[in-house]
C-alpha cells in the first residue's frame, strides 16, 4: 500500500505544442498587448507542465489570503498541489488539549478540493508551533496526547490527504547525526515510528512522509535520516515519501549532489518529494537555481512533485529575500519562465559555437541555413528586441536563434519563440506555429529584458 511509484501520464505533449503554449503563458503574464492564434490549453502553467510527467506543482496557501484575489488568481492558475502554509499544525488545530479547531485549515482543504487541486497535510508531530498546553507536557503524558492530535487530525482529513509530513524536523542539524532534542524526543526515541503507525491506521490511503531541512545533500544529518527509514522499511514500519523543504540561500545552496541525494532515497523504495522551495536571491543566477531543482527532480522518477513555499514575494516567510516565482504584484518573474520551461523540458541554452561578432546588428550574408538580425529599443534599464530570421537558400522547418546577452542583462517575456535561458547566451527556438519559413523568407519574434540588450549579432542554425 502506498508504495506504487509515481503515475505518468502517458499524453506527453509534443514540443511544438509545448512550444506554442509557453509562448501563450508568457504573453497572458505579461498582459502584453500581442494578439495571435496559440493553443492554450496544455503546457503554460507549472502545474499543468508537472502533470505531463505525472508530477505535481504545489504551493504553500495560508487561509487569510484567500480573500485576495490577486493571491488566488495566480494560485489557482499555476498550481495543482496545496499545503496549509501553518493552518494544521499542532497549535492551529488543538489550540486547548483535546478542543480541535479545523476552521482555517478546512478552508484552505475546501479551496484545495473545489478547484481541482490535491492537498500535503502540514505537520501532525513537530518540535515547533506547539500548543502552550503541549509545551509543558512530557513523558507518557505527552506521547499519549501526541497519538491522539494525530488519530484525530488524520481522520478529520482522511480522503483528503496526498500526502501527509506526519513528522517535521526531528534530526539535529551539524554533524552528529543524532535526534534533535525535544519534549518528544524525550518521551522515547521510538516516538517516530508511533507517529507513523497511528497515521498510517487513522488514514490508510494517505502517503505519509518523514519532512526536514539541511538534508537536501548527502551530509551526517541525511545520512541519519536515510537510515532512519532504512531501519523503518527493514521493519514494516509504514513509511511512504521523505520530503526535503529545500530553503535555498547563499549560506544554504542548491546542493551539488541533490540528485545524487533524491536518488538515494528514492532507491529505498519511497517517494520523495521537494516540499517547501524557496530559493533567496533575484534575476539570472536565481533562474538558474530554479531550473536546476526541477530538473533534479525530474531526474529522479520516483521524485513527485515539488511545492514552493507561497505564491508571491510578498507572501514568504522570507519576504525581504525575494526566494518566490512570482513579485509582489503576482508578475512572474525569470525564475518562473526558467521553472516552467525546465519543466516542460525545453532543451538547455546552447553555448555559441563561434565567438559572437561584435558590431553592428546586420544580418549575416545569407545561403547557410538562416541568419539573424535584432533591431533594439533600448532605455535606461531595460530593452525590447526584435529579431527577424530570414532563411537560407533552402526552406527551414524548425531554427533556433542564440543571442548573447551582456552581463546583468536577463530576458523577462519573450513572444513568437520559446526562450530556453533568460541570461548569457540565451536560445530561442521557434514557436509551434511559426517553424517553417520558406527558402529566402523571413518571421520576427521579440523578447524583452532589464539591463542592457545584445548589440553582436546573433547566430542563426536549423533544427
Ligand atoms: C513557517 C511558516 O511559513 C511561517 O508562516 C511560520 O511563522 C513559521 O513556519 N519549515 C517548515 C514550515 O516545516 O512549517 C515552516 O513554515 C518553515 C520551515
Amino acid at each position: 500500500m502506498n508504495q506504487s511509484s509515481v503515475p505518468r501520464d502517458a499524453t506527453r505533449r509534443s514540443p511544438l505544442r509545448v512550444a506554442a503554449t509557453l509562448i501563450a503563458a508568457s504573453v497572458v503574464a505579461a498582459g502584453a498587448a500581442v494578439a495571435f492564434a496559440a493553443d492554450a490549453d496544455a503546457a503554460s502553467t507549472l502545474g499543468a507542465s508537472a502533470a505531463q510527467s505525472g508530477r505535481y506543482f504545489g504551493t504553500a496557501i495560508a487561509a487569510y489570503k484567500l480573500s485576495d484575489s490577486v493571491y488566488t488568481t495566480v494560485a489557482n492558475r499555476e498550481f495543482n498541489m496545496v499545503t496549509a502554509e501553518n493552518e494544521m499544525k499542532q497549535d492551529a488545530t488543538e489550540p486547548n488539549q483535546n478542543q480541535f479547531n479545523f476552521t482555517s485549515g478546512d478552508q484552505i482543504a475546501t479551496w484545495a478540493t473545489s478547484n481541482g487541486k490535491r492537498l500535503r497535510g502540514h505537520t501532525l508531530a513537530w518540535y515547533a508551533q506547539q500548543p502552550g498546553w503541549m509545551q509543558n507536557m512530557s513523558g507518557t503524558a505527552l506521547r499519549s496526547a501526541m497519538v491522539n492530535h494525530i488519530t484525530q487530525v488524520a481522520t478529520h482529513y482522511k480522503g483528503k490527504i496526498y500526502a501527509w509530513d506526519v513528522v517535521n524536523e526531528a534530526f539535529a542539524d551539524g554533524g552528529s547525526g543524532a535526534r534533535r532534542d525535544s519534549n518528544l524526543q524525550r518521551t522515547g526515541n521510538d516516538w517516530i515510528e508511533v507517529a507513523f503507525r497511528t497515521a498510517r491506521a487513522a488514514d490508510p490511503a494517505a502517503k505519509l512522509c518523514y519532512n526536514d531541512y539541511n538534508t537536501d545533500g548527502q551530509n551526517a544529518k541525511s545520512n541519519a535520516v536515510y537510515a532512519m527509514v532504512q531501519d523503518f522499511k527493514s521493519r514494516g514500519v509504514p513509511i511512504d515519501c521523505v520530503g526535503f523543504q529545500s530553503h535555498f540561500n547563499s549560506n544554504s545552496p542548491v546542493p551539488s549532489d541533490y540528485q545524487a541525494n533524491l536518488q538515494r532515497f528514492a532507491n529505498l523504495g519511497i517517494d520523495v518529494q521537494i516540499t517547501e522551495l524557496d530559493i533567496e536571491g533575484s534575476g539570472s543566477a536565481q533562474a538558474t537555481n530554479y531550473s536546476n531543482v526541477v530538473k533534479a527532480c525530474l531526474a529522479v522518477s520516483r521524485c513527485a512533485g515539488i511545492t514552493v513555499w507561497g505564491v508571491r514575494d510578498t507572501d514568504s516567510w522570507r519576504a525581504s529575500a525575494t526566494p518566490l516565482l512570482f513579485d509582489g504584484n503576482g508578475n512572474i518573474k525569470a525564475a518562473y519562465t526558467s521553472t516552467l520551461a525546465a519543466l516542460n523540458g525545453v532543451p538547455p541554452t546552447d553555448p555559441p559555437t563561434s565567438p559572437p561578432t561584435s558590431g553592428p546588428t546586420t544580418p549575416p550574408p545569407t545561403g547557410g541555413a538562416c541568419s539573424a538580425s535584432v533591431t533594439l529599443n533600448q532605455w535606461n534599464g531595460g530593452f525590447t528586441a526584435a529579431v527577424r530570421v530570414t532563411a537560407g537558400s533552402a526552406a527551414l522547418n524548425g531554427w533556433a536563434v542564440t543571442v548573447t546577452l551582456p552581463s546583468g542583462a536577463t530576458v523577462t517575456n519573450t513572444w513568437n519563440a520559446v526562450a530556453g535561458g533568460s541570461s548569457g547566451a540565451v536560445r530561442f527556438a521557434n514557436a509551434g506555429y511559426n517553424a517553417g519559413v520558406p527558402a529566402g523568407g523571413s518571421t520576427e519574434f521579440g523578447f524583452q529584458g532589464t539591463g542592457t540588450g545584445p548589440s553582436a549579432t546573433p547566430s542563426c542554425a536549423a533544427s
